[in-house]
């Protein structure tokens, strides 16, 4: 008889709850699927009493995450404990060790340390499979390393926080500002325990380098990606956004360029009527570019139980039959050091300054400008602040870098209010 696969699952918050739903209820789909029985042998989580509304009275209870590595009775290590330090990495660790497969939803994990956690798993046998750890439900992971395998990958982009995309998207429809969106988002359990990691743009930034590993067979480099928050956004930038006919999306952007691996997680402005541009609430969206199919656009939800848990059971599905790839692709060892490059591929880009309204002002901020070779496309100055002037410019295509060293030497002509702001256009 066909050995069944026995589970070990670290976390049983949302996403641990969500997965022991599926195996609860879906035993006779899962076998017809696999060919095998697929058992839950025992779990671990912080509080042994809480009640999560599911019974897990025929599972052993065991005391913390790096026991249940070592079990003996388990074949699938499943991590959802979260965080790229302490229980979860050291339990990770451990399993690999024993060579015992290992599913992950963690994506800080991964993309702090998912180069050696490939590394060893290749070398014992053991498979790690992560496809909750981007986009939630979509399943993008299997798109790009299955899927999409014959392709050389152009480019990818996306929105991979559903909190930001949900923050920006409700202020646009409700008028709210930053801080009353952020508050509202709060109140409804939206935000990460550090809400950094959401309106930082560090949790889409560790998918990004994920994504960007796998499509580029490079190790995964999360300190190379460029990274901006959306809390300097005002709904004056959405609103203005919207009547130049774009919206302000946090997009992630990954490309080999001729002088490295370009990636940003930045606020970007796209069109309106693009996919991105519709992109609504908590969804999630992301495009991939490839030499031979074109573009590819992926969108789904992005978190919560039922969309994360199905990701996660797809890994145990694909270690139940017995497939086993490249964690990232292709052999970890194969993988090469992804020089990072910053920013160069030149882009438009929307300016937003607030200047003392006085006579000249203008000239010397677009003097400035020209000298260092930013050229405006459209400029509007709206309603006057008080004795203050609110300036918009478009500009055409220019460097990053240029756009940079123009603003640093903009206070100089002690005519701001305040620091500018600077968004991306981006191309989609
Ligand atoms: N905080 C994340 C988001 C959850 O808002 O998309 C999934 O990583």
């Amino acid at each position: 008889m066909t050995k069944p696969l026995r589970l070990g699952i670290a976390g049983l918050g949302t996403v641990g709850v969500g997965v022991i739903k599926i195996i609860q209820n879906k035993l006779s789909l899962l076998k017809a699927r696999t060919g095998k029985q697929i058992l839950i042998s025992a779990v671990t989580a912080k509080s042994k009493t809480k009640d999560r509304g599911i019974d897990l009275s025929s599972y052993q209870w065991e005391r913390d995450p790096v026991s249940l590595a070592n079990r003996e009775d388990i074949d699938v290590f499943i991590e959802l404990i979260g965080g790229h330090e302490g229980a979860a990495k050291e339990a990770v660790e451990i399993a690999i060790s024993k060579g015992k497969n290992v599913v992950t939803a963690n994506k800080a994990l991964l993309a702090h340390h998912g180069h050696e956690l490939a590394l060893k798993a290749e070398e014992n046998g053991s498979i790690l499979r992560f496809e909750a750890a981007v986009a939630g439900g979509i399943p993008v992971i299997k798109s790009l390393s299955e899927g999409l395998a014959g392709n050389s990958i152009n480019r990818i982009m996306g929105v991979m926080n559903g909190t930001c995309n949900y923050i920006l998207t409700r202020m646009e429809s409700s008028g709210l500002s930053y801080e009353e969106v952020f508050s509202e988002a709060n109140e409804l359990g939206y935000l990460e325990a550090d809400p950094n990691l959401d309106i930082g743009g560090i949790d889409a930034a560790h998918k990004l380098s994920i994504l960007s590993s796998i499509a580029f067979g490079t190790e995964i480099n999360f300190n190379g990606v460029e990274l901006d928050g959306i809390d300097k956004i005002t709904i004056n930038d959405i609103h203005q956004a919207a009547d130049m006919g774009f919206r302000i999306k946090l997009l992630g952007v990954s490309q080999m360029t001729s002088s490295g691996l370009e990636q940003r997680m930045s606020p970007c402005l796209v069109p309106t009527r693009s996919p991105l541009g519709q992109l609504e609430g908590g969804t999630n969206m992301i495009v991939i570019e490839g030499d031979q199919v074109g573009q590819i656009v992926l969108r789904g939800a992005g978190a919560g139980e039922g969309p994360t848990a199905s990701a996660v059971v797809s890994d145990i599905i694909d270690i139940a039959r017995g497939i086993s790839l490249a964690t990232f692709g292709q052999p970890a060892k194969t993988l090469k050091k992804a020089s990072s490059s910053k920013s160069q591929t030149p882009a438009p880009y929307y300016l937003r300054m607030l200047l003392h309204d006085e006579p000249g002002a203008l000239a010397k901020i677009t003097k400035i400008l020209s000298q260092f070779n930013v050229s405006i496309d459209r400029m509007r100055q709206y309603g006057h602040e008080d004795e203050n002037a609110p300036v918009l410019i478009v500009t055409h295509e220019i460097k990053h870098e240029d756009l940079m060293t123009a603003i640093q030497e903009l206070p100089n002509t002690q005519v701001l209010k305040a620091q500018p702001l600077a968004i991306r256009i981006e191309a989609v």
